[in-house]
């Protein structure tokens, strides 16, 4: 075991998948998890397999397809991370998240008990005595069947020092190889947080056998500095999500700890295995899919990070660079509008230039953005990297539909009506036709693809947004809403056990804003029909 190894254990599947409107289908958690080892994580949390059918489904398949081998590789080529299920501290949970992890070459169950006074007396109702006597039983069991077993005190930042010590050191009698120490309600400061991180450290019986793990929640705006400082305090591996998505205001962001251990290594003297290039590409895909924006201020990932738009930053950036940037935009994938491919550009230039950026595609998927490629080359002068990865995450949407749009026109202005007529190729292989009018033409398109798929809906979040500069760049919408009927809509938290409302979130670019909005809508309204299982996929 490497001292200075940091482990990143990615939860955007789990823990983010728990903030409200994240909803994602089983196809586009695989795809997630495919940028995540792309990423060089080392754990994939992969959901919470008790939750649902779909739940257990979505684990097992990244299980089998992300956490294994292809033919013919071995591991010195790619490593494979770790693919971790989340349980409750109970039988049922347990069987649940093996049932889920168990083909993955490196499987891992993750169990949980709440240990803070408030959580044990007001949730739980049980004793000290019988929360420890559970932890031993849970951790003991979930070893039964796994080697790696990671057990988290909930709401630890909370709770009693030297209980913390005695169930720590119980949960490691009984086999737990990681524990994790989770800042549930983001209550902490970095300063108490760290200091929790060493008295766990200087106090807990057999801790030096284990990797001691941090989990911290940004409800005041804390989770990156909390996490910092229990790294600085020993912890050696670190729970964060993609774009610092997750219940309330969040987790801690990926990007965040992983750019400050990196642009500050003089500070922290500290490695990790992850590949900052993809950074931009998987931040992209997890707002795509889960139809959260990511806030333009956002560090790292924000439109506005690299940016430099005041005169004067403009002037001292010319003369050099890091008068205002602290980091390359390339270290974390972000060209500077790089000018790539012109209209006469071949298939074999687009092939050489997606692996350039990190997109092994087959040739079908090749053939099918090579068409996309033309196509927008027709409309829009110069193809830059960003429209390039547009193009790319709208195609791998494709694969999701079940409706899918074939014709659209659409008649607004001041003379008329907003009218639009919408042809839908359907899952029967029948064309759908029908107009609507709307208050302004997207409405009018969601009333006549509202008619044809007939699945009552409403829309919580409606965004559009330029990909790259100039009159013809594309513009990307993404969406979210909810299904009216509840019961399509519905999951349990595994922390409280409350059923709440799922969001479907759709994505689309196009160099037509009412296209790229109708597609957005369609991709949301045909992940709402694969999750309510009228379609599988
Ligand atoms: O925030 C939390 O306490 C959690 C645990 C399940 C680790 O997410
Ligand atoms: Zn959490």
């Amino acid at each position: 075991m490497n001292p200075n190894y940091v482990r990143v254990f990615d939860t955007t599947l789990r823990d983010g998948e728990q903030s409200p409107g994240a909803t994602l289908t089983s196809g586009e958690k695989v795809e997630i998890a495919r940028g995540l080892t792309r990423l060089g994580v080392d754990v994939i949390e992969a959901g919470f397999p008790a939750a649902s059918p779909d739940d257990l489904e979505g684990v097992r398949r990244i299980a089998i397809e992300v956490g294994n081998t292809l033919e013919g590789e071995s591991e010195l080529q790619r490593p494979i991370p770790i693919i971790c299920g989340l349980a409750r501290a109970s039988e049922m949970d347990i069987d649940a998240a093996w049932e889920a992890v168990q083909h993955a070459a490196h499987p891992r169950i993750h169990t949980f008990l709440a240990t803070s006074p408030i959580h044990m007396r007001y949730k739980l109702r049980m004793e000290p005595e019988e929360v420890v006597d559970r932890i031993q039983e849970m951790v003991s069991y979930a070893k039964s069947y796994c080697d790696d077993v990671e057990f988290s005190p909930e709401d630890a930042g909370r709770s009693d020092l030297d209980f913390l010590y005695l169930v720590l050191g119980e949960a490691i009698k009984a086999g737990a190889t990681t524990l994790n120490i989770p800042d549930t309600v983001g209550y902490t400061t970095p300063e108490e947080f760290g200091s929790l991180i060493s008295s766990i450290i200087a106090n807990t019986p057999g801790i030096e056998n284990v990797i001691v793990s941090i989990h911290c929640h940004n409800d005041l705006g804390l989770a990156t500095a909390n996490t910092l400082a229990g790294i600085q305090s020993g912890a050696r591996q670190t729970e964060v999500t993609v774009n610092g998505i997750g219940e309330r205001a969040g987790n801690t962001s990926l990007e965040e700890v992983v750019m400050a251990l990196q642009t500050r290594r003089a500070v922290y003297g500290l490695e990790m295995g992850i590949d900052t290039t993809q950074i931009v590409r998987i931040s992209r895909m997890v707002s795509n899919y889960t139809g959260i924006p990511v806030q333009p201020n956002k560090a790292i990932v924000g439109a506005n990070a690299f940016a430099h738009e005041a005169g004067i930053h403009q002037d001292g950036m010319l003369k050099n660079n890091e008068t205002y940037e602290i980091m390359q935009p390339e270290t974390v994938g972000l060209y500077r509008s790089k000018l790539v491919l012109g209209k006469h550009s071949g298939r074999h230039a687009l092939k050489a230039h997606l692996q350039e950026m990190g997109y092994e595609l087959n040739q079908e998927e090749l053939n099918s953005a090579f068409e996309r490629y033309k196509d927008l080359a027709d409309k829009k002068k110069n193809i830059t990297d960003a429209d390039l990865e547009a193009l790319i995450e709208v195609q791998t949407y494709l694969s999701q539909e079940v409706f899918t749009l074939d014709g659209l026109q659409v008649a607004c202005g001041t003379m008329g009506m907003p009218t639009a007529t919408v042809r839908l190729l359907g899952p029967d292989g029948q064309l759908h036709i029908h107009a609507a009018v709307g208050t302004g033409p997207v409405h009018a398109v969601y009333q006549a693809v509202d008619a044809i798929i007939g699945v009552a809906n409403t829309l919580v979040e409606f965004n559009i947004h330029a990909v790259t500069e100039g009159i013809d760049a594309m513009g990307e919408v993404t969406v979210r809403l909810q299904a009216d009927n509840p019961s399509i809509s519905q999951r349990t938290s595994p922390q409280n056990g409350q059923v709440r409302t799922r969001t479907f979130g759709g994505y689309s670019a196009d160099t037509d804003i009412i296209v790229a909005s109708a597609k957005a809508y369609l991709a949301a309204l045909n992940k709402l029909l694969i999750t309510s299982r009228k379609y599988r996929r």
